[in-house]
Protein backbone atom coordinates (compact mmCIF):
# COMPACT_ATOMS: atom_id res chain seq x y z
CA UNK A 1 0.00 0.00 0.00
CA UNK A 2 1.42 3.37 -0.80
CA UNK A 3 0.63 6.55 1.43
CA UNK A 4 0.53 10.14 -0.09
CA UNK A 5 -0.29 13.30 0.36
CA UNK A 6 0.64 13.93 -3.06
CA UNK A 7 -1.92 15.19 -6.17
CA UNK A 8 0.40 14.55 -8.84
CA UNK A 9 1.33 11.39 -7.40
CA UNK A 10 -1.80 9.89 -7.03
CA UNK A 11 -3.09 10.76 -10.48
CA UNK A 12 -0.28 9.07 -11.31
CA UNK A 13 -1.36 6.10 -9.83
CA UNK A 14 -4.85 5.73 -10.93
CA UNK A 15 -4.05 6.52 -14.43
CA UNK A 16 -1.74 3.49 -14.60
CA UNK A 17 -4.23 1.34 -12.54
CA UNK A 18 -6.97 2.61 -14.82
CA UNK A 19 -4.58 1.80 -17.81
CA UNK A 20 -4.55 -1.56 -16.38
CA UNK A 21 -8.09 -1.67 -17.12
CA UNK A 22 -8.54 -1.50 -13.34
CA UNK A 23 -12.09 -0.30 -12.05
CA UNK A 24 -10.71 2.94 -9.24
CA UNK A 25 -12.89 3.18 -6.13
CA UNK A 26 -12.43 5.77 -3.51
CA UNK A 27 -13.51 5.83 0.33
CA UNK A 28 -13.43 9.43 1.20
CA UNK A 29 -13.04 10.12 5.24
CA UNK A 30 -11.72 12.06 8.08
CA UNK A 31 -9.84 9.11 9.72
CA UNK A 32 -10.15 7.94 13.52
CA UNK A 33 -11.05 4.30 11.58
CA UNK A 34 -14.11 2.38 13.37
CA UNK A 35 -16.46 0.06 11.82
CA UNK A 36 -18.57 2.30 9.97
CA UNK A 37 -15.21 2.95 7.97
CA UNK A 38 -13.48 0.09 7.68
CA UNK A 39 -16.72 -1.73 6.64
CA UNK A 40 -17.18 1.15 3.52
CA UNK A 41 -13.68 0.10 2.75
CA UNK A 42 -14.28 -3.83 2.77
CA UNK A 43 -17.42 -3.15 0.40
CA UNK A 44 -14.97 -0.90 -1.91
CA UNK A 45 -12.32 -4.04 -1.67
CA UNK A 46 -14.92 -6.18 -2.74
CA UNK A 47 -16.25 -4.13 -5.91
CA UNK A 48 -13.96 -2.02 -7.15
CA UNK A 49 -10.19 -3.19 -8.39
CA UNK A 50 -8.11 -0.21 -7.10
CA UNK A 51 -8.99 1.42 -3.63
CA UNK A 52 -8.04 4.73 -2.89
CA UNK A 53 -8.73 5.98 0.83
CA UNK A 54 -8.76 9.67 1.41
CA UNK A 55 -7.99 10.52 5.32
CA UNK A 56 -8.44 14.26 5.89
CA UNK A 57 -10.42 16.26 8.54
CA UNK A 58 -11.95 19.10 6.08
CA UNK A 59 -11.65 22.34 8.44
CA UNK A 60 -14.03 24.02 6.03
CA UNK A 61 -17.02 21.72 6.92
CA UNK A 62 -16.16 22.72 10.42
CA UNK A 63 -18.00 25.84 11.50
CA UNK A 64 -15.26 28.48 13.98
CA UNK A 65 -17.53 27.02 17.14
CA UNK A 66 -17.19 23.23 16.28
CA UNK A 67 -14.08 20.26 16.95
CA UNK A 68 -12.06 20.69 13.82
CA UNK A 69 -8.71 20.90 16.69
CA UNK A 70 -9.91 18.65 18.79
CA UNK A 71 -11.37 16.01 16.44
CA UNK A 72 -9.43 12.81 16.54
CA UNK A 73 -6.56 11.98 14.41
CA UNK A 74 -4.33 8.87 13.94
CA UNK A 75 -3.36 8.64 10.35
CA UNK A 76 -0.40 5.59 11.74
CA UNK A 77 -2.88 3.99 13.09
CA UNK A 78 -5.57 4.31 10.30
CA UNK A 79 -2.93 3.56 7.61
CA UNK A 80 -1.87 0.16 9.13
CA UNK A 81 -5.79 -1.00 8.96
CA UNK A 82 -6.02 0.44 5.47
CA UNK A 83 -3.24 -1.55 4.31
CA UNK A 84 -4.48 -4.75 5.82
CA UNK A 85 -8.34 -4.25 3.87
CA UNK A 86 -6.65 -4.31 0.90
CA UNK A 87 -6.13 -0.74 0.39
CA UNK A 88 -3.77 0.02 -2.40
CA UNK A 89 -3.53 4.16 -1.67
CA UNK A 90 -3.87 5.57 1.34
CA UNK A 91 -4.51 9.68 0.47
CA UNK A 92 -3.50 12.31 3.08
CA UNK A 93 -2.93 15.74 2.02
CA UNK A 94 -2.49 18.41 4.27
CA UNK A 95 -5.26 21.37 4.70
CA UNK A 96 -2.39 23.79 2.82
CA UNK A 97 -2.28 21.03 -0.11
CA UNK A 98 -6.45 21.32 -0.32
CA UNK A 99 -6.67 24.99 0.59
CA UNK A 100 -3.66 27.03 -0.49
CA UNK A 101 -3.30 30.28 0.42
CA UNK A 102 -5.99 32.23 -1.68
CA UNK A 103 -8.43 29.39 -2.31
CA UNK A 104 -11.52 30.48 -3.01
CA UNK A 105 -13.72 28.64 -5.11
CA UNK A 106 -16.44 26.42 -3.41
CA UNK A 107 -19.44 24.50 -4.04
CA UNK A 108 -22.70 24.94 -2.78
CA UNK A 109 -25.82 22.50 -3.36
CA UNK A 110 -28.48 25.06 -3.00
CA UNK A 111 -32.11 23.85 -0.75
CA UNK A 112 -31.37 20.14 0.31
CA UNK A 113 -28.98 21.49 2.16
CA UNK A 114 -30.55 24.50 4.28
CA UNK A 115 -32.82 22.02 6.31
CA UNK A 116 -32.02 19.09 8.72
CA UNK A 117 -28.23 19.13 9.73
CA UNK A 118 -27.67 22.37 7.35
CA UNK A 119 -29.85 24.33 9.71
CA UNK A 120 -27.66 24.66 12.41
CA UNK A 121 -24.44 23.33 10.80
CA UNK A 122 -24.76 26.67 8.12
CA UNK A 123 -21.83 26.21 6.14
CA UNK A 124 -21.21 22.76 7.04
CA UNK A 125 -22.37 21.17 3.62
CA UNK A 126 -20.46 24.33 1.60
CA UNK A 127 -17.32 22.64 2.85
CA UNK A 128 -18.60 18.75 2.64
CA UNK A 129 -19.33 19.45 -0.85
CA UNK A 130 -16.22 21.26 -2.00
CA UNK A 131 -13.84 18.85 -0.80
CA UNK A 132 -15.69 16.05 -2.04
CA UNK A 133 -15.91 17.44 -5.53
CA UNK A 134 -12.45 18.05 -5.51
CA UNK A 135 -11.59 14.38 -4.25
CA UNK A 136 -13.99 13.47 -7.03
CA UNK A 137 -11.50 15.47 -9.10
CA UNK A 138 -8.20 14.73 -8.12
CA UNK A 139 -8.88 10.76 -8.04
CA UNK A 140 -11.80 10.46 -10.47
CA UNK A 141 -12.66 7.39 -9.22
CA UNK A 142 -15.66 5.01 -10.47
CA UNK A 143 -17.42 4.33 -7.82
CA UNK A 144 -17.10 6.11 -4.34
CA UNK A 145 -18.79 4.68 -0.99
CA UNK A 146 -20.71 6.71 1.93
CA UNK A 147 -22.29 5.52 4.74
CA UNK A 148 -26.00 6.04 5.20
CA UNK A 149 -25.33 7.25 8.89
CA UNK A 150 -24.88 10.62 7.66
CA UNK A 151 -28.39 10.27 5.47
CA UNK A 152 -28.15 13.43 4.33
CA UNK A 153 -24.81 14.12 2.80
CA UNK A 154 -25.73 10.57 1.02
CA UNK A 155 -28.05 12.61 -0.50
CA UNK A 156 -26.50 15.69 -1.02
CA UNK A 157 -23.56 14.39 -2.42
CA UNK A 158 -25.58 11.98 -4.68
CA UNK A 159 -27.53 15.01 -6.27
CA UNK A 160 -23.86 16.97 -6.78
CA UNK A 161 -22.23 13.98 -8.22
CA UNK A 162 -25.54 13.83 -10.68
CA UNK A 163 -26.15 17.55 -11.48
CA UNK A 164 -22.90 18.34 -11.93
CA UNK A 165 -22.20 15.45 -13.92
CA UNK A 166 -19.15 13.70 -12.28
CA UNK A 167 -18.78 10.13 -13.59
CA UNK A 168 -19.08 8.61 -10.54
CA UNK A 169 -21.45 5.74 -8.66
CA UNK A 170 -22.32 6.50 -5.95
CA UNK A 171 -22.56 3.50 -3.40
CA UNK A 172 -24.64 3.76 0.27
CA UNK A 173 -23.91 1.34 2.73
CA UNK A 174 -25.56 0.92 5.85
CA UNK A 175 -24.92 1.80 9.35
CA UNK A 176 -22.86 -0.19 11.52
CA UNK A 177 -24.05 -0.43 15.23
CA UNK A 178 -22.65 -1.39 18.14
CA UNK A 179 -24.38 -4.33 20.07
CA UNK A 180 -26.79 -1.92 22.22
CA UNK A 181 -27.32 -0.02 18.76
CA UNK A 182 -25.30 2.64 18.76
CA UNK A 183 -24.43 4.29 15.24
CA UNK A 184 -20.79 4.14 15.31
CA UNK A 185 -18.74 7.66 15.44
CA UNK A 186 -15.32 8.87 15.82
CA UNK A 187 -16.93 11.72 17.93
CA UNK A 188 -17.97 8.71 20.41
CA UNK A 189 -14.53 9.46 22.04
CA UNK A 190 -15.69 12.69 23.54
CA UNK A 191 -18.45 10.62 25.32
CA UNK A 192 -18.41 9.45 28.99
CA UNK A 193 -19.66 6.53 29.98
CA UNK A 194 -22.98 7.77 31.10
CA UNK A 195 -23.31 9.22 27.88
CA UNK A 196 -22.92 6.75 25.56
CA UNK A 197 -25.47 4.77 28.22
CA UNK A 198 -27.70 7.60 27.36
CA UNK A 199 -26.83 7.50 23.61
CA UNK A 200 -28.98 3.70 23.19
CA UNK A 201 -31.58 6.08 23.50
CA UNK A 202 -31.50 7.14 19.94
CA UNK A 203 -32.14 3.93 18.35
CA UNK A 204 -34.27 2.65 20.55
CA UNK A 205 -36.74 5.77 19.66
CA UNK A 206 -35.57 5.42 15.85
CA UNK A 207 -36.74 2.00 16.33
CA UNK A 208 -40.18 2.95 18.46
CA UNK A 209 -40.80 5.13 15.81
CA UNK A 210 -40.90 2.74 13.56
CA UNK A 211 -42.87 0.24 15.24
CA UNK A 212 -45.60 2.70 15.99
CA UNK A 213 -45.76 3.65 12.31
CA UNK A 214 -46.15 -0.45 11.56
CA UNK A 215 -49.03 -0.75 14.28
CA UNK A 216 -50.65 1.78 12.16
CA UNK A 217 -50.24 5.02 13.20
CA UNK A 218 -49.89 7.62 10.35
CA UNK A 219 -49.55 10.58 11.99
CA UNK A 220 -46.28 11.87 11.97
CA UNK A 221 -47.02 14.70 14.91
CA UNK A 222 -47.87 11.69 17.43
CA UNK A 223 -44.95 9.24 16.03
CA UNK A 224 -42.57 12.34 16.63
CA UNK A 225 -43.85 13.05 20.43
CA UNK A 226 -43.52 9.01 21.01
CA UNK A 227 -39.78 9.48 19.75
CA UNK A 228 -39.38 12.71 21.84
CA UNK A 229 -40.66 10.44 24.97
CA UNK A 230 -38.35 7.45 24.53
CA UNK A 231 -35.05 9.95 24.52
CA UNK A 232 -36.31 11.52 27.26
CA UNK A 233 -36.68 8.51 29.20
CA UNK A 234 -32.85 7.32 28.00
CA UNK A 235 -31.97 11.14 29.86
CA UNK A 236 -31.69 12.83 25.95
CA UNK A 237 -32.99 16.18 27.17
CA UNK A 238 -31.73 17.91 24.11
CA UNK A 239 -33.25 17.33 20.77
CA UNK A 240 -32.47 19.64 17.95
CA UNK A 241 -34.76 17.71 15.59
CA UNK A 242 -36.39 14.85 14.43
CA UNK A 243 -37.70 14.76 11.45
CA UNK A 244 -39.65 12.66 8.83
CA UNK A 245 -38.59 13.32 4.84
CA UNK A 246 -38.93 11.46 1.56
CA UNK A 247 -35.85 9.74 0.74
CA UNK A 248 -33.61 11.14 -0.92
CA UNK A 249 -35.11 14.23 -2.45
CA UNK A 250 -35.72 15.25 1.42
CA UNK A 251 -38.74 16.85 0.88
CA UNK A 252 -40.72 17.21 4.21
CA UNK A 253 -43.01 14.58 4.61
CA UNK A 254 -46.09 14.15 6.88
CA UNK A 255 -47.47 10.87 6.41
CA UNK A 256 -45.78 7.53 5.26
CA UNK A 257 -45.92 6.53 1.49
CA UNK A 258 -42.10 5.78 -0.78
CA UNK A 259 -38.99 6.07 1.42
CA UNK A 260 -39.48 7.81 4.19
CA UNK A 261 -36.15 8.98 6.71
CA UNK A 262 -36.66 9.76 10.02
CA UNK A 263 -33.73 11.56 10.47
CA UNK A 264 -32.75 13.32 14.47
CA UNK A 265 -30.36 15.21 16.33
CA UNK A 266 -29.24 15.26 19.72
CA UNK A 267 -26.72 16.71 22.22
CA UNK A 268 -24.95 15.15 25.59
CA UNK A 269 -23.09 17.34 26.81
CA UNK A 270 -21.09 19.18 24.01
CA UNK A 271 -21.91 16.52 21.84
CA UNK A 272 -24.02 16.97 18.90
CA UNK A 273 -25.32 13.25 17.93
CA UNK A 274 -27.22 12.21 14.48
CA UNK A 275 -28.90 9.33 13.53
CA UNK A 276 -31.24 7.81 11.24
CA UNK A 277 -33.50 4.84 9.84
CA UNK A 278 -35.07 4.70 6.52
CA UNK A 279 -38.68 2.97 6.09
CA UNK A 280 -40.08 1.60 2.84
CA UNK A 281 -44.06 2.15 2.41
CA UNK A 282 -45.34 0.61 -0.70
CA UNK A 283 -47.03 3.12 -2.98
P1 LIG B 1 -16.30 10.63 8.34
O1 LIG B 1 -17.17 11.13 9.44
O2 LIG B 1 -14.93 10.17 8.64
O3 LIG B 1 -17.07 9.45 7.63
C1 LIG B 1 -16.55 8.83 6.49
C2 LIG B 1 -17.62 7.93 5.90
O4 LIG B 1 -17.95 6.92 6.86
C3 LIG B 1 -18.92 8.68 5.57
O5 LIG B 1 -19.44 8.23 4.34
C4 LIG B 1 -19.83 8.30 6.74
O6 LIG B 1 -21.21 8.33 6.41
C5 LIG B 1 -19.36 6.87 7.01
N1 LIG B 1 -19.72 6.44 8.36
C6 LIG B 1 -19.42 7.05 9.53
N2 LIG B 1 -19.96 6.38 10.57
C7 LIG B 1 -20.62 5.31 10.03
C8 LIG B 1 -21.39 4.23 10.59
N3 LIG B 1 -21.59 4.10 11.88
N4 LIG B 1 -21.92 3.33 9.72
C9 LIG B 1 -21.72 3.46 8.38
N5 LIG B 1 -21.02 4.45 7.81
C10 LIG B 1 -20.46 5.37 8.61
O7 LIG B 1 -18.33 11.90 6.55
C11 LIG B 1 -17.19 12.37 6.55
O8 LIG B 1 -16.14 11.76 7.22
C12 LIG B 1 -16.80 13.63 5.80
O9 LIG B 1 -17.91 14.50 5.79
C13 LIG B 1 -16.30 13.36 4.36
C14 LIG B 1 -17.38 12.71 3.48
C15 LIG B 1 -15.05 12.47 4.39
C16 LIG B 1 -15.90 14.71 3.70
O10 LIG B 1 -14.94 15.37 4.44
Amino acid sequence: MIKTGSIKKIRQLVADAKADGKKVGLVPTMGAFHEGHTNLIKKAAKSADFVVVSIFVNPTQFLPSEDYHLYPRDVKKDAKQAAELGVDVVFVPTAEKMYPKGFSSFVKIEEITDILEGEVRLSHFKGVTTIVAKLFNIVQPDTAYFGQKDAQQLAVVRKMAAELNFPVKIIACPTVRDEHGIALSSRHQYLSESQLKKARGIHAALQEGSKLIKSGILDFGQVRRRIYDVLNTYGIKRVDYVSFNQWDSLEPVRKPGGKVLISLAVRLGTTRLIDNIIMNFKQ
